[in-house]
C-alpha cells in the first residue's frame, strides 16, 4: 500500500484517537519533543502515535527530503519555474564559500554585508546626516517580503532597539504613508525603498510620494533615500546614489529575503552587532537541519506535524499563537512565508497536486486571542490545530509576574485543548452552583469542552537576536520540508500575477474611462457605483 494510503488508513482506524490516553505510555512526553540545544520543540499532545511517526519518517525519506535539502544548500537550480537557485541560507552564513556558475558567490554576499554595516553604523553615530542633522527617523518602504520579515523582527526585538525610530510603510492605501509621516520630520527622516524587483506598483507609488513629502522640507531629498533591490539599475532611475543602494542576487526570494539588505531597517535598529547574532541564529538552525537525522531534526518535526493535521487529517487551517507580544506579527509574517511558498495548485512537474496543498496560516499573540477567537477553538465544530510559542523569561524585570501569569496561560491552554471538560464534570459544576433538573442538564451542556484538540509548543529561553534567527529559520525550513512531500516548488509566486494584471486594467476605469472588455457584470456595475460615489 502506498505511504499516503497507509497513513490515511491509519488514521481511520482510530477515528477521535484519545490524544490523553496516548499519555499512557509513560516515555511519550519525553519522546514526542525535538531539542535544539536550549530550543524545545513538543508535539506529545497531537494524535500522533508511535506508528504514525514511523510512516511519517518514512513520508520524508521517499519524498527525498534529505537530497533536496543538499540541492537547496548547494546552489542547485531547484526553483524550477524560475529556473533559479534557493539560496537565502548563503546570507546568513557568511563565512561559507558557494560556487554558482562557476564563480564564488560569497564575497559579494560580504561586500554587502559590510557595506550595510558600515552604512547602519554612519546612521547610528550620526555620522551621515540629514538636512536637519542626526537622523532620527527611518521609514522602510516595501510591501510583502520586503516588509513583513523587517517589521516583524523590528517590533520582535524592541528590547535591544538602539538606534533610530524605524517606521514602516506597505499599503498603496494612502492612509498608511499620510498616518507615518505625520509626527514625523523630513529633515532628519531616512527612507529605505525595499523591493526586490523595483517595479512594485505599491511600493514605488509610495515611494514617490514620500519622496514629494520629503521635498515639503528638504532640498535635496534623493540624499535621505536609500535602496535595496536585485534590480539597482532601477535604483539609479529612481535617483538613488549607488552608495547607498544595497544589492541581493535573484536566488534570494522575497519571503525568504530578511537575511540580507532586506534587514537594513532591522540592522538600523539594533545595531550590526546584533544583527549578525540574528544571522548568526540563523546559521545555527541550518546547521541543525543539515545535519540532525529525521527523526530529531525539528524543522523536518515541525514540517511532519504539519503533514499529519492537514493533508492526512483534514485540518484545514493552523493557527499560530505566540504567548510572546513581540512576536505579535509573526503570525502574518508565517501567512506569506506559508501560504506564499506552499498554496500551489501543481507539484513541480504540472500536474495537479495529489494531496491538498498548505494549510490556511493565521493567529495571534496570547493572551489577546484568549479574548477573541479561543471560543472557537475550544468549542467550535472545526477543529484548529495550534501552534503555541513561548519564551521561559521575559525582558521585563520588573514584570516578572506578568510573565509567570503569560506562561500559565500558554499552557493553561494546551492542557485545555486536550483535556477538555466532560458531561459528568460539567454536571457537577452546576450542580455545585445550585442548580438542578432540567435546567442543570441544559447550563451544563454549554460547559462542555469536548477536548482531544491538538496542539504543539516551542519553548525557548528568551527572544533575542540569536533566537529569533533561530525561529525565522526553523519555519522557513519546515515550510521546505512540507513543499517537498507535496511535490511542490515553494520558492515561486505565480498565484499573485493575475490580481495584479486585472488591477493594471482597472486602474483606467477606476480613473474615470471605460471598464475594459471582458469585466464581469458584477465588477462593471461596482465600478459605476464607485464613479458615482466619487462624483
Ligand atoms: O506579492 C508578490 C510579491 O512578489 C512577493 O513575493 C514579494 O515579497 C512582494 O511581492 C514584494 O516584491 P518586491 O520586493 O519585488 O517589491
Amino acid at each position: 500500500m502506498e505511504i499516503w494510503e497507509r497513513l490515511a488508513a491509519h488514521h481511520a482506524a482510530h477515528p477521535g484517537r484519545d490524544i490523553a490516553a496516548l499519555f499512557d505510555d509513560a516515555e511519550r512526553a519525553a519522546d514526542f519533543t525535538v531539542a535544539d540545544g536550549d530550543m524545545l520543540f513538543d508535539y506529545s499532545k497531537t494524535a500522533i502515535d508511535r506508528t504514525a511517526r514511523e510512516m511519517l519518517l518514512e513520508l520524508a525519506e521517499g519524498a527525498g527530503v534529505a537530497d533536496r535539502r543538499a540541492a537547496m544548500f548547494s546552489g542547485a537550480r531547484i526553483n524550477e519555474t524560475e529556473n533559479r537557485a534557493v539560496l537565502h541560507t548563503a546570507l546568513r552564513n557568511p563565512d561559507w564559500s558557494l560556487e554558482l556558475d562557476g564563480a564564488d558567490v560569497m564575497p559579494d554576499v560580504r561586500d554587502t554585508l559590510a557595506r550595510m554595516e558600515r552604512f547602519a553604523g554612519d546612521l547610528r553615530a550620526g555620522r551621515f546626516k540629514g538636512a536637519g542633522g542626526r537622523i532620527t527617523d527611518v521609514i522602510n518602504i516595501g510591501i510583502g517580503g520586503s516588509d513583513l520579515g523587517p517589521a516583524m523582527a523590528v517590533a520582535a526585538l524592541a528590547p535591544f532597539h538602539d538606534g533610530p525610530r524605524v517606521h514602516f510603510v506597505s499599503n498603496v492605501d494612502g492612509a498608511h504613508l499620510h498616518d507615518v509621516v505625520a509626527g514625523l520630520d523630513p529633515a532628519t527622516t531616512l527612507v529605505i525603498v525595499c523591493s526586490k524587483t523595483f517595479t512594485t506598483i505599491e511600493t514605488m507609488t509610495n515611494a514617490r510620494s514620500a519622496r514629494a513629502w520629503m521635498t515639503g522640507g528638504v532640498r535635496d531629498p534623493e540624499v535621505q533615500f536609500a535602496a535595496v533591490s536585485s534590480a539597482v539599475e532601477r535604483t539609479s532611475a529612481f535617483g538613488i546614489d549607488p552608495g547607498r543602494v544595497f544589492g541581493f542576487a535573484d536566488w534570494v526570494g522575497g519571503r525568504y529575503s530578511v537575511w540580507g539588505p532586506v534587514g537594513l531597517a532591522l540592522m538600523i535598529a539594533i545595531g550590526p552587532k546584533r544583527f549578525r547574532a540574528f544571522l548568526a541564529g540563523g546559521a545555527a538552525m541550518d546547521a541543525h537541519f543539515r545535519t540532525a537525522p529525521l527523526r530529531a531534526n525539528m524543522p523536518v518535526m515541525l514540517a511532519l506535524v504539519g503533514i499529519w493535521h492537514n493533508q492526512v487529517a483534514g485540518h484545514a487551517t493552523r493557527a499560530v499563537l505566540p504567548y510572546d507580544q513581540r512576536l505579535a506579527r509573526l503570525p502574518d509574517y508565517l501567512q506569506q512565508l506559508e501560504m506564499e511558498s506552499n498554496g500551489k495548485r501543481v507539484a513541480m512537474d504540472g500536474t495537479e497536486l495529489a494531496q491538498p496543498s498548505g494549510p490556511v496560516v493565521w493567529g495571534a499573540p496570547g493572551t489577546n486571542g484568549q479574548h477573541a477567537f479561543y471560543q472557537l477553538l475550544h468549542q467550535g465544530t472545526q477543529i484548529v490545530p495550534c501552534e503555541f510559542l513561548v519564551a521561559a523569561e521575559g525582558h521585563e524585570p520588573a514584570l516578572v509576574h506578568h510573565h509567570e501569569l503569560l506562561l500559565a496561560n500558554c499552557l493553561a491552554q494546551s492542557e485545555a485543548l486536550m483535556q477538555g471538560r466532560s458531561l459528568e464534570a460539567a454536571r457537577a459544576m452546576m450542580a455545585e452552583a445550585g442548580l438542578e433538573g432540567a435546567e442543570l442538564e441544559r447550563q451544563a451542556g454549554h460547559r462542555v469542552f469536548p477536548g482531544n484538540r491538538p496542539s504543539t509548543t516551542l519553548l525557548y529561553p528568551a527572544l533575542t537576536p540569536e533566537m529569533l534567527g533561530r525561529i525565522i529559520a526553523l519555519y522557513e525550513h519546515r515550510v521546505f520540508v512540507e513543499g517537498v512531500i507535496l511535490g511542490i516548488n515553494s520558492f515561486d509566486q505565480w498565484g499573485v500575477e493575475l490580481g495584479k494584471e486585472l488591477a493594471g486594467q482597472l486602474l483606467p476605469a477606476v480613473e474615470g474611462g471605460a471598464a475594459p472588455a471582458g469585466v464581469s457584470p458584477s465588477t462593471r456595475r461596482l465600478l459605476s457605483r464607485v464613479i458615482g460615489l466619487r462624483g
